[in-house]
């Protein structure tokens, strides 16, 4: 099979590194074409991408072609696109905010496969959700099969995929911020930066395993930790008071808004 790769930016290379990692498709070819020719250059010596001038021949000699630019780049690829497309491909996207009836509009009735993975797909701990429209249905195996490379996927249709990016896709970064903010508290209490970090991410990561190992409620566990008369208890009131949950939901409806206005405009 041939893969081709439209973008060989951070997403990208996250699949293709899971693609080399797992080893089930070291028979097939990945094709791959970048703006910038020093990603071009990279993906060929680390993952034996084979790298071609322009996308059109990415798309010629693909039999699933991947769609890994920025939404607002689209308009710069749509043209090779359509002009190099065939009946016996599929359009694979990882692109946000852009849905079924947009491609249908810009390509036509195409099988297409939208997949949204979240950066964590760089170490293989990507929670990645996938829907497919009519045509792509019989694709939907075999590309699960390259996302669960990156770590786990879940069919969602099509309609909660914006409120699913919203906490999966942009979740990350939020938890990067906040692991960042405890270690920075940790230094400003004496521990050195990076022991604090990593005492702050290793304290997240068991976290996020308690609460998904035990199935019981995050309050609970809450609960769990806070001791009468305690320590931890001021700081979650502190938190609480400064709006911390408040906050997140915010966070959230912000990046709902924002994926919104990308699909209309
Ligand atoms: N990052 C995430 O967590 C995440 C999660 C889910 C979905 N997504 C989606 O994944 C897509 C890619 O995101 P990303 O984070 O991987 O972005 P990225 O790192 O900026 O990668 C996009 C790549 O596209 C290249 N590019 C731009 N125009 C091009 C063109 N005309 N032809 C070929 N390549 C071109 C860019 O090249 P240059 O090197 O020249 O800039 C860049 O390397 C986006 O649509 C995003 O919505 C991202």
């Amino acid at each position: 099979m041939n893969y081709g790769f439209i973008g060989l930016g951070n997403m990208a290379t996250a699949i293709i590194t899971g693609m080399y990692k797992s080893g089930a498709f070291k028979d097939d070819v990945i094709y791959g074409h970048n703006r910038s020719k020093e990603k071009m250059e990279l993906a060929a010596k680390n993952f034996g991408v084979v790298c071609l001038e322009n996308n059109g021949e990415v798309v010629k000699k693909s039999d699933y072609v991947f769609l890994a630019v920025k939404p607002q780049f689209l308009n710069d690829v749509k043209d090779e696109i359509i002009k190099n497309w065939d009946d016996k491909k599929t359009l694979v996207t990882i692109v946000t905010g852009k849905d079924f009836t947009f491609y249908r509009n810009v390509f036509g009735d195409i099988p297409v496969v939208r997949v949204i993975p979240n950066i964590n797909a760089k170490v293989q701990a990507s929670l990645t959700a996938i829907c497919a429209n009519e045509k792509g249905q019989e694709h939907l195996p075999l590309i699960k099969q390259i996302f669960e490379t990156t770590g786990s996927v879940m069919d969602i249709s099509e309609n909660y995929l914006g409120a699913f990016n919203s906490i999966a896709g942009a979740s990350p970064a939020f938890a990067y911020l906040y692991i960042d903010a405890l270690a920075r508290a940790g230094l400003k209490n004496g521990l050195p930066k990076k022991l604090a970090l990593e005492v702050a991410a290793k304290a997240v990561m068991g976290s996020c395993k308690l609460v998904l190992v035990s199935g019981e409620h995050p309050m609970a566990l809450v609960d769990q930790v806070t001791s009468p008369g305690g320590t931890t208890i001021e700081g979650i009131q502190t938190l609480q008071r400064l709006g911390f949950e408040s906050a997140v939901h915010q966070a959230i409806d912000a990046v709902i808004a924002k994926d919104e206005k990308i699909r209309k405009g």
